[in-house]
């Protein structure tokens, strides 16, 4: 979301840059609830605690950079949604926003589905004990060896993106003596980020088979006529860090369209449709996001009423959120070692990770916020970017934020909301080490994925 730019005012420059920064919080010191995992708060210190345990207890145990996880916030999550969509729906966790074992046997025990798209998710998902009837498989373009362990597996449904797949699914199950359980990813037409959406959405991207030109209606064809395949449903994602439900409303629209169509040319009502994930959470104290009850209650009253007036039952949803669940359950704690202020522009804070354990910001200009966390501070806001220590000037984790004008090297500073696709799309640039994740519940902090060490590194280069 772009935000205006600050009035000048009595700040570490006379005149402020142009950025997408709002005026300064009243107070540094809040750990705005909307943005930190459930159980974020400060002790008598003033120290930010997580799950009861302080910050700088855990950088000297753990490190930093590093992922910390609250389990509690994770949990509770998973079974608002779960509670929200109801025994006549189903929540499918989107593993890519971040997967782990530890993560893959909370899901199961909070009663979560798992979406995966590739065989490391779904290896992952299998070797924790995720039944198999219970993870979907996604994916554009899914090898032949990948589409049979997923069949071997008996995986409750393969996603198809492509009329090659259709075929190339069928194929495999048939091999196998099974009949695997599919549905087809259609792409409606509409995008969809934070509170704009486009109903006209031209059809020029990788996923899925077009509404447009009758191709998905061909896609159903196909998939209808091959042994080796039962055609469950229908399925479409429009986007992403979504707010309104006015691009849902369109892509349910036109998701229904095809069931009758479907209906008319087959005389098969399918039984299922997925709308995908996408809901947005809030990076900044600027954000609304909606609440799983909320979200629950538009999508079912929207499809309810496109089928009705379609004349069709109404089909099991089911939705893939990812974003949603895991990423304002955790934070990733940096220590500062450089602080550069530049006369008239903003102050560069060099922090021990950067753009290999937080890519968002320089990919998609992602915003977050950051605190101080290793103390509080009465010092007045200072107009900050937290840069990371990679040899690339996009190297950004925070692109302007306000910190204390008193912070120094050594201070510890947390970027909040970072528990999707931030470890999950981490890498080794500059031989970096990716960061832990380490899970914190109720006093108790454990790693759930391991920092890389520099054998890791080397075990991979084998000269
Ligand atoms: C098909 C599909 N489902 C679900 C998701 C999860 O999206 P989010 O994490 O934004 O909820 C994605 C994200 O790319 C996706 O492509």
């Amino acid at each position: 979301m772009s935000r205006s730019a600050h009035p000048a005012g009595p700040r570490h420059a006379d005149v402020l840059p142009e950025g997408h920064y709002s005026a300064p919080p009243a107070d540094l010191n809040h750990l705005d609830p909307k943005v930190w995992a459930r159980t974020v708060t400060r002790d008598e210190r003033g120290v930010a605690t997580v799950g009861g345990i302080a910050v700088d207890a855990l950088a000297e145990e753990f490190g930093t950079p590093a992922y910390f996880l609250d389990e509690t916030d994770f949990r509770a999550r998973c079974r608002a949604w779960a509670e929200a969509f109801g025994k006549d729906a189903d929540v499918f966790y989107a593993g890519k926003a971040f997967l782990s074992r530890a993560v893959v046997r909370w899901l199961k025990e909070e009663g979560l589905n798992l979406d995966v798209c590739s065989g490391g998710e779904l290896t992952t998902a299998l070797s924790a004990g995720m039944p198999a009837e219970r993870i979907a498989f996604h994916g554009n373009n899914k090898s032949e060896e990948e589409i049979r362990t997923a069949v071997e597996a008996g995986v409750g449904r393969i996603v198809l993106d492509s009329f090659q797949e259709i075929v190339r699914v069928a194929h495999i199950a048939q091999s196998l003596g099974k009949r695997q359980r599919v549905q087809i990813r259609v792409t409606v037409g509409v995008e969809a980020h934070t509170h704009e959406f486009i109903a006209t959405a031209h059809e020029d991207q990788k996923f899925g088979i077009a509404l447009a030109g009758g191709q998905a209606a061909e896609a159903v064809r196909r998939a209808l006529k091959l042994d080796g395949l039962e055609l469950i449903g229908i399925h479409s994602h429009i986007g992403s860090q979504i707010f309104d439900m006015a691009g849902f409303e369109v892509s349910a629209r036109r998701v229904v369209q095809l069931l009758a169509e479907v209906r008319d040319e087959h005389g098969v009502e399918l039984p299922e449709i997925d709308l995908g994930g996408g809901l947005g959470i809030a990076y900044t104290s600027e954000d609304d996001p909606r609440e799983p009850h909320e979200i629950a209650k538009a999508l079912s009253e929207i499809v309810t009423r496109e089928c009705e007036s379609a004349g069709l039952r109404t089909p099991r949803i089911s939705v893939e959120p990812g974003r949603a669940i895991v990423g304002p359950t955790a934070f990733t704690l940096y220590r500062v070692g450089t602080v550069k202020p530049l006369e008239g522009l903003r102050t560069y804070v060099s922090v021990d990770g950067g753009m290999s354990d937080n890519i968002r910001t320089a990919l998609y200009d992602a915003e977050y916020s950051v605190s101080l966390v290793s103390r509080t501070s009465e010092a007045e806001p200072m107009l900050s970017r937290v840069v990371g220590k990679h040899c690339e000037s996009g190297d950004i984790v925070v692109r302007d934020a306000f910190l204390p004008s008193d912070l120094a090297p050594g201070d510890l500073i947390a970027v909040p909301a970072t528990g999707a696709y931030c470890r999950s799309m981490a890498s080794n640039y500059n031989h970096a080490l990716r960061p832990p994740v380490v899970a914190v519940r109720e006093g108790e902090a454990r790693v759930i994925v391991r920092r890389e060490t520099e054998e890791d590194l080397l075990r991979l280069d084998v000269g």
